[in-house]
């Protein structure tokens, strides 16, 4: 029986264009592993505000991040990996808006993205991985076979965030997500270090007037050509 080969497909983009439900759905079908790097960026973001860290402070930095030891665990019941802080299950907490402000400020430090960097690249060594972010296509992996760049309009990207975070907090306000928003994609495009960009090779999935099973039947058809090919 022959084996189906293996690829490592990024999904880089905008923020709340759709990436990680996309990025988990193609996985699926795939049967591949899906990582959602931004989370990794999200969990040290949370240590170092638990911590109360100071950002300013390269030796504070440094410290904070010899404490913190990241890992991803399969959950049986939703069939995600989630990501896990010093052992404990982040995710009810990486998608706060308290984090959701310092994360970018964050993941701009050059030694969080080596120590992040380090460990997607050990996940994508044997391949059959969907990992989405911003420099995945770029930097993480740069050899990938298929390189994903999601856009979608402004307008439609506020609206799904809003309603991600409303859904658990009704006190969320449509003008401070809209902020947060232009706030992120103008510090995650315009940082010194691997800055959110499409990679020359990567093909572009604007997903503003499509559904979910449309955007992921051609994201689908692209992995089948590199698969096949
Ligand atoms: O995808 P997300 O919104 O959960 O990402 C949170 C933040 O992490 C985002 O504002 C930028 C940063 N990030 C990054 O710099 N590089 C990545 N590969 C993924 C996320």
């Amino acid at each position: 029986m022959t084996s189906l080969k293996k690829i490592i497909i990024t999904v880089d983009g905008w923020s709340s264009c759709g990436k990680s439900t996309m990025a988990r759905q193609l996985a699926k079908r795939l049967q591949y592993i899906f990582i959602d790097s931004g989370s990794m960026y999200r969990a040290i973001t949370l240590f170092f505000i638990r911590n109360e860290v100071n950002v300013q402070d390269p030796a504070q930095v440094a410290k904070a991040l010899q404490q913190i030891k990241l890992s991803f665990h399969l959950n049986a019941h939703n069939g995600n990996n989630e990501i896990y802080l010093n052992g404990e299950n982040a995710e009810p907490y990486i998608r706060e808006m308290k984090v959701a402000e310092k994360v970018s400020e964050v993941a701009a430090i050059r030694e969080v993205r080596e120590f992040a960097v380090k460990q997607q690249q050990l996940i994508g060594n044997d391949k059959g991985i969907v990992m989405d972010g911003r420099d995945i296509g770029t930097a993480v992996f740069p050899q990938a076979e298929l390189k994903i760049f999601m856009t979608a309009d402004n307008d439609v990207r506020v609206m799904r965030r809003y309603k991600e975070l409303a859904a658990k907090d009704s006190s969320i306000q449509m003008e401070d997500v809209k902020s947060n928003l232009a706030l992120r994609d103008h510090m995650d495009s315009n940082r010194e270090v691997s800055p959110l960009r499409k990679a020359e090779d990567a093909v572009v999935l604007d997903n503003s007037h499509m559904t979910p099973d449309e955007q992921l039947n051609l994201a689908l058809q692209w992995a089948k050509e590199k698969i096949n090919a």
